[in-house]
């Protein structure tokens, strides 16, 4: 396969969990477990957390990201936060249109595409998810929804701006449940995801474009997700939070 086109990635995606000083500790702790790492290793933190992750992980292989950025540069968004305060800070990555966003801040694929426009023109890299509910699985339309997602959220974005987006395939009845997508359902969905890319950019820059797996990838089941041929990487929610565990995940996508 073509797996030494793209870099795997690993990211983890703290959620709104640790304060500035717990995100401290936790960096420290996670350090030297993942300094030898063959694969890009990030953690996306909290806003108020992105300081003190940038200073604990200065020097180190782990880069930063946040978990959501506002598409206009500045502004009456009370609340919001623009891709250049995160760059100005030395930001690179951002997570976009993750499913806890969509469901329940009301994030539809209009937004996601505005906020990943600003993002690529701030210069950061985008992990864009995008995934289908319990009951679009049950109904047979998985590649149907993602294909969509995929072509609305990365509207507007070329081949040259793609080589800085990550897709993370995250099916939402799998995320902080405990129920993984088996190792073959992440294959195919991230198979129809690089089809999907290949149609809009052709198959040359598809296969360059790193596609993460998210849902309940834990210590246990990295390995044998992350073997598969169009599984790149992963997000981690959960397991991101556990130093030993985000680890062992790194090093299962390090081989
Ligand atoms: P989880 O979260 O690993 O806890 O399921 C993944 C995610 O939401 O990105």
């Amino acid at each position: 396969m073509n797996k030494n086109l793209r870099p795997a990635v690993i990211a983890g995606n703290w959620k709104m969990n640790k304060t500035p000083a717990e995100a401290t500790a936790l960096i420290e702790d996670m350090k030297p477990l993942v300094a030898n790492a063959n694969c890009d290793v990030v953690v996306c933190v909290p806003y108020v957390d992105l300081q003190a992750a940038l200073d604990a992980t200065k020097g180190s292989n782990i880069r930063v990201g946040a978990e959501n950025v506002h598409w206009a540069k500045s502004g009456a968004f009370t609340g919001e936060i623009s891709a250049e305060m995160l760059t100005s800070m030395g930001v690179e990555y951002v997570i976009i249109g993750h499913s806890e966003r969509r469901t329940y801040f009301g994030e539809t694929d209009a937004t996601v595409n505005q906020r990943v426009r600003a993002a690529l023109d701030a210069g950061m890299t985008v992990i864009l998810c995008v995934g289908e509910v319990k009951e679009e699985r049950l109904s047979g339309i998985t590649d149907e929804v993602v294909a969509v997602q995929t072509k609305l959220d990365l509207a507007g974005v070329t081949a040259d701006e793609l080589k800085k987006v990550i897709i993370a395939y995250e099916p939402v009845w799998a995320i902080g449940t405990g129920l993984t997508a088996t190792p073959a359902q992440a294959e195919e969905t991230c198979g129809v995801i690089r089809k999907v890319l290949a149609g809009m950019y052709g198959a040359d820059v598809a296969d360059t474009v790193t596609i993460q797996y998210g849902g309940s990838m834990n210590a246990k089941n990295a390995a044998e997700l992350l073997s598969q041929p169009n599984v790149d990487g992963g997000l981690i929610g959960g397991a991101s939070l556990k130093p030993a565990d985000f680890a062992t995940i790194v090093a299962a996508a390090s081989i």
